[in-house]
């Protein structure tokens, strides 16, 4: 069955821990958490310390998802702060080999970011090296967005590429019940959803109708 993360980006705020809470109960299997720098996106949210604040408030697997510029800098400070799952950006490391052993080094689980526009043949080489590969059907920055079409072909693509490897494809941006579905028939095993699982407080609902997608 399909895993669904959803993003706190579009959780009030004010009340993180609580929502984190909320959306365990509802039954999300990962918690999306998402850290902008203002540089690499045109947005800011938090940092390694809102991520430790939330750590006792669930044991599911926090998924987080570094849009930041500098990410070798900070991989220690969220892998310190209780991140499960750290994913960076392939646009942005020079030495992506390097940071996913670092990731791996510290006994966290690897990701890989691509954005809409980014080739999958950048991952080819560090394959042996990736848990999870997120596959970015918006422009990130935002929640709210709609979903790109071609990020349907990339799924495919990236299916056939890795094979009979342990790595599972995630998709973020966009998501709701039409496209998630397009999305677990292309092979994707996690969907991020933010305003489709925030939207109208049924946080419970909502979560049931993606995973009770195929
Ligand atoms: C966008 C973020 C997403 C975002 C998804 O940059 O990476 O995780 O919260 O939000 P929705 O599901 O609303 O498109
Ligand atoms: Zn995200």
């Amino acid at each position: 069955m399909v895993k669904i993360s959803p993003s706190i980006l579009s959780a009030d705020f004010s009340k993180l821990g609580e929502e984190v809470v909320a959306i365990d109960k509802a039954g999300a299997d990962y918690i999306h958490i998402d850290i902008m720098d203002g540089s690499f996106v045109p947005n800011i949210t938090i940092g390694p310390a809102v991520v430790k604040a939330l750590r006792p408030y669930s044991k599911k697997i926090f998924d987080v998802h570094l849009m930041i510029n500098d990410a070798g800098k900070f991989v220690n400070d969220f892998a310190n702060a209780g991140a499960d799952i750290i994913s960076v950006h392939v646009e942005k490391e020079l030495h992506l080999d390097r940071i996913l052993s670092k990731i791996k080094d510290m006994g966290k689980k690897s990701g890989v970011v691509l954005n809409p526009s980014t080739n999958e043949e950048t991952i080819k080489y560090v394959l042996d090296k990736i848990d999870l590969i997120l596959v970015m059907s918006v422009n990130p920055g935002f929640g709210g967005q709609s979903f790109i079409p071609s990020s349907i072909e990339k799924i495919k693509n990236i299916k056939k590429m890795i094979g009979k490897r342990p790595i599972e494809i995630e998709v973020d941006g966009g998501i709701n019940d039409v496209t998630g579905f397009e999305c677990i028939k292309a092979g994707a095993d996690v969907l991020v959803a933010g305003n489709y699982i925030f939207k109208d407080g049924n946080y419970s609902a909502n979560i049931k109708k993606l995973k009770g997608l195929v």
